[in-house]
This record gives structure tokens, C-alpha cells and sequence, in this order.
């Protein structure tokens, strides 16, 4: 991709670079976005590749305004660019969850206990609804989870890793993806996952179903299964 402006008035500054992504901070008619790039994987031939990528790019913006009429909030997509394989959505003014679990976990953060389990309810509530609506997430951590910093609410991103089923199994894999990142990142603010279920079972009508899978899936200590 260029550095300069891509048809739009802003210049791209590189935010991540990663294995199959690149994310970059623009403009977008005089708003400030984010620039999600798909980029192709050089050892897969050309032609399927180009197929693939555009699949993915595609699968992640259905997703992603999928999990937005299921009531989540996400960020508004504003362009989808086949040509270019990016994506443009709006930027999202606010820290992410995984900042704000750091620094409680600090203790002298200032961030108090009271916006720890408001934040454990929205994931909790917000991972309900994706479920009952079929979706799975599929990379539930706390780096994919925002605070909108106007009005406290939970914005989900990062949908490259999702897709669709009503299997308790799959629902329960993408709980058990958000645990570990939990039990990894975030031992220090102690237990955070049983406020998420506790949510997670007010907001979804399956819970019952999904979190007896989970338990089969953390005697398994399964690893999660990579898409793609
Ligand atoms: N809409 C947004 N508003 C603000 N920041 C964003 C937005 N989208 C992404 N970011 C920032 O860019 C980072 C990377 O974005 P994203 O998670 O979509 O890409 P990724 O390369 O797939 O990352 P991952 O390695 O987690 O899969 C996010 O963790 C976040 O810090
Ligand atoms: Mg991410």
C-alpha cells in the first residue's frame, strides 16, 4: 500500500503490523479511521491467494456489521476496497480493555473495581449476544475489546477470525479463548471471567448448553483451533 493518501484526505501512519494484517491510522473524509489491510501470504500460490484474501476481507466486514444488528457495538465501517484489500472503519476515541486491565492490576492505576465488573458485564453481555445471533468471534482478548471513552461502552473489533455457528462447542472455544487471555494478561485483577458468565448467562438464551461445553473444553485444555 502507498504511505500517502489512498483516494481519501488523509495520510496513513502504521498503528500494527501484523502476520496477515497491517492497521494504520487515517482520515476518511475528515474523520479520523482506522485502515485494516489484508496482505497476501508469500509461500500461497498467487491466484488462490488473491481469492483468499478477498474471502477473509469480506468475511470480516460481514461479520462485523453482522455483530452490530445483533445489538454489539463495533466500529462503523466505512469502506470496503477490493482492489486495495482494506477496509475503513471509523476510529474508536478510548482505551483498549486490555490498557484498562493493566492498570487496575496495578492497584495504584486509579481504576476502580466498580468500572472492572461494569466492563466484565458489557463483555459478558455483548459475547451473549454475539452467540445467540450465531456469531463467533473467534479471537476474544481483551486487545479486540475498546471503551468508548464518550460514554463507557464496550466496542468490539477485530472480526478477521470470525464466523458462523450455533454449535455450543464453537461458543465455548471462544469463551475459553477469552479465559486463557484472562488467566495470561490479566491474573493480577483476579477473577474476572466469573462476572463475564454471569453476564454471559443473563444475556444468552443458550448458556446452559454452551457453558457445560465449556467445561468439557477446559478438561481438554484444548488449544484453539486457527481459521484460515
Ligand atoms: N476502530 C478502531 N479504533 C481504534 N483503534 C483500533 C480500531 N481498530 C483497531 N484498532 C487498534 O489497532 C489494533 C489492531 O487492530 P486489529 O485487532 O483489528 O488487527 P489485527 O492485526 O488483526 O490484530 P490481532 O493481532 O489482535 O489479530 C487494535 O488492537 C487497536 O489497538
Ligand atoms: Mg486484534
Amino acid at each position: 500500500m502507498e504511505t500517502k493518501a489512498d483516494g481519501a484526505d488523509g495520510s496513513l501512519i502504521l498503528i500494527k503490523q501484523g502476520a496477515e494484517a497491517r492497521v494504520f491510522e487515517s482520515s476518511f473524509v475528515g474523520r479520523r479511521s482506522i485502515v485494516k489491510e489484508r496482505f497476501s501470504k508469500k509461500y500461497r500460490h498467487p491466484s488462490l491467494d488473491a481469492k483468499l484474501t478477498l474471502k477473509r476481507l469480506n468475511a470480516e466486514a460481514r461479520c462485523m456489521t453482522k455483530a452490530r444488528r445483533l445489538g454489539v457495538y463495533t466500529p462503523v465501517l466505512y469502506s470496503v476496497d477490493i482492489v486495495l484489500h482494506t477496509l475503513t472503519f471509523e476510529y474508536v476515541e478510548g482505551p483498549s480493555v486490555k490498557d484498562i486491565f493493566l492498570e487496575f492490576g496495578l492497584r495504584n492505576g486509579g481504576v476502580v473495581e466498580e468500572r472492572m465488573n461494569d466492563i466484565a458485564m458489557q463483555i459478558g453481555h455483548a459475547i451473549g449476544k454475539l452467540h445467540d445471533g450465531g456469531l463467533i468471534h473467534g479471537d476474544l482478548t481483551t486487545s479486540n475489546m475498546l471503551i468508548r471513552a464518550a460514554t463507557n461502552q464496550l466496542v468490539v473489533i477485530d472480526f478477521g477470525l470470525s464466523f458462523t455457528s450455533t454449535l455450543p462447542e464453537d461458543k465455548a472455544v471462544d469463551l475459553y479463548v477469552l479465559e486463557r487471555a484472562l488467566l495470561s494478561m490479566h491474573s493480577s485483577c483476579g477473577n474476572v471471567m466469573d462476572p463475564i458468565l454471569a453476564a454471559y448467562r443473563k444475556s444468552s438464551k443458550q448458556w446452559s448448553s454452551t457453558l457445560n461445553k465449556l467445561a468439557q473444553v477446559r478438561q481438554r485444555g484444548r488449544k484453539r483451533t486457527m481459521v484460515g
